[in-house]
């Protein structure tokens, strides 16, 4: 867009070479584990989604980096009246004299307040509730939610103005609008958790300033949302003792390791259908896993309900998580409990054998430093990395040897 205005031609082809690289001065937010997200804050004239569900938390997260933020911070509020907003500032801190609040839907408006103002850092909370005359159709549909983005790309990237826009994201994970500006914009973060757990994650999906690598942990308390440090302490706690049906997985999520416990429940279904849960886990790979239990290692899991749910209320993808999710199920299936200083890492696949997973070596230092004496993972790699001191390795080809090295 900017580019229509040179005259064609006017723009030469030349050695890439001649470019050097030229850093890109971010503005921290104030917020750090925002920051780590963004790659180490946010850059001039960047355009940051922030999608997640309804009631997740990105009113908080943004209302909260708004006040922390140095100079002056536009607030845009589409869904809630600023006295609305002002009693949640209240319970989330100190509220700063250069936080300016505009209860605006209509993208020119904002435009408007944005050349009035010059911001320098503007949030639109949300997306979804904008709209522009230059489309007839209503508040929150595609065309609304791009040619809003597209007017605000134009008042913002010549004043360099970051912008965080926020945007509902449904359970189905179709992001009626969102989706459709994803590459509109040059950061997308997504934030998710359960609404009935404390514990939310922060991801960058897409960075065009950063890695993708980064996430961000937080916690939500009555004052609003605080970084936890140590993810793996709070999702483990210290506990001596296991309950049957329990185990500890090591992953890795973005680049962070993590420990979490998995809980798993198999009981005999009492009417007729089985019934087959899982929170924090994909419930395709649940039934796979059950499948490999069945077909190589004889466990009748057929006609039982099998419930699986990740502490903490926190989603994981990392395949690495297998393993302990297999763990878990065999505890719970032969009542047993396992030893509380064993963790597990490993993916399992079709034939029942567990594969190696990526980054042995920070998963095993994750383990260590929570007080584990033991790591089960894959013998399917003869050598990696040294365990550190006071860890024993415990490698396993297929699931079917997990339960003589678990019980
Ligand atoms: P909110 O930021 O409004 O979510 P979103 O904008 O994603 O829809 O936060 C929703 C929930 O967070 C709400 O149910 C209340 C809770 N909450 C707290 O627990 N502590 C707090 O300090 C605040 C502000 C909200
Ligand atoms: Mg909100």
């Amino acid at each position: 867009m900017e580019r229509a205005a040179v005259a064609a031609g006017a723009i030469e082809a030349r050695p890439l070479v001649d470019y050097t690289e030229h850093k890109t001065d971010r503005a921290g937010t104030g917020e750090p584990e925002f920051d780590r997200v963004l790659g180490g804050g946010l850059v001039p004239g960047a355009l940051v989604l922030l999608g997640g569900e309804p009631g997740i938390g990105k009113s908080t997260l943004s209302l909260q980096t708004a006040m922390k933020a140095s100079g002056k911070v536009l607030y845009v509020s589409g869904e809630e009246s600023p006295e609305q907003v002002r009693l949640r500032a209240d319970r989330l801190g100190i509220l700063g004299p250069e936080l300016l609040i505009l209860p605006e839907t209509s993208t020119e408006g904002i435009v408007r307040a944005v050349k009035e103002h010059k911001p320098d850092l503007l949030f639109v909370d949300s997306i979804q509730t904008l709209h522009t005359p230059r489309v007839e159709s209503a508040p929150g549909s595609v065309a609304q939610v791009r040619e809003s983005t597209a007017e605000l790309i134009l008042a913002a990237k010549p004043l360099q103005l970051p912008v965080v826009l926020i945007g509902h994201i449904t359970k189905e994970g179709a992001i009626a609008g969102p989706k459709v500006l994803e590459h509109m914009v040059d950061v997308v973060l997504t934030f998710e958790g359960d609404r009935h757990h404390a514990y939310r994650i922060l991801r960058a999906v897409k960075n065009r300033f950063g890695s993708t690598q980064e996430i961000g942990i937080f916690e939500m308390r009555g004052d609003g949302l605080h970084p936890v440090t140590d993810p793996s302490g709070a999702l483990v706690g210290n506990s001596d003792s296991r309950l049957s049906g329990t185990a500890l997985a090591v992953a890795i999520e973005g680049a962070r390791p993590l420990m979490v416990e998995i809980q798993a429940l198999v009981s005999s279904a009492v009417y007729g259908t089985p019934q087959r849960s899982a929170t924090g886990y994909e419930l395709r790979r649940l039934n796979m896993l059950l499948a490999v239990l069945e077909k190589r290692c004889g466990f009748k899991l057929g006609a039982s309900d099998v419930f699986l749910n990740l502490a903490g209320g926190i989603r994981l993808g990392d395949p690495g998580i297998d393993l302990a999710v297999v763990a878990a199920i065999l505890s719970s299936t032969l009542d047993l409990t396992l030893d509380p200083k064993t963790a597990l890492c490993g993916e399992v696949g079709l034939t029942g054998e567990v594969r190696p997973v990526a980054r042995v070596e920070q998963r095993m230092m994750e383990a260590s430093k929570l007080g584990m004496k033991r790591i089960v993972l894959s013998g399917l790699v003869s050598k990696g990395p040294k365990p550190p001191k006071g860890l024993e390795l415990v490698r396993v080809n297929r699931v079917g040897e997990l339960q003589k090295v678990l019980f």
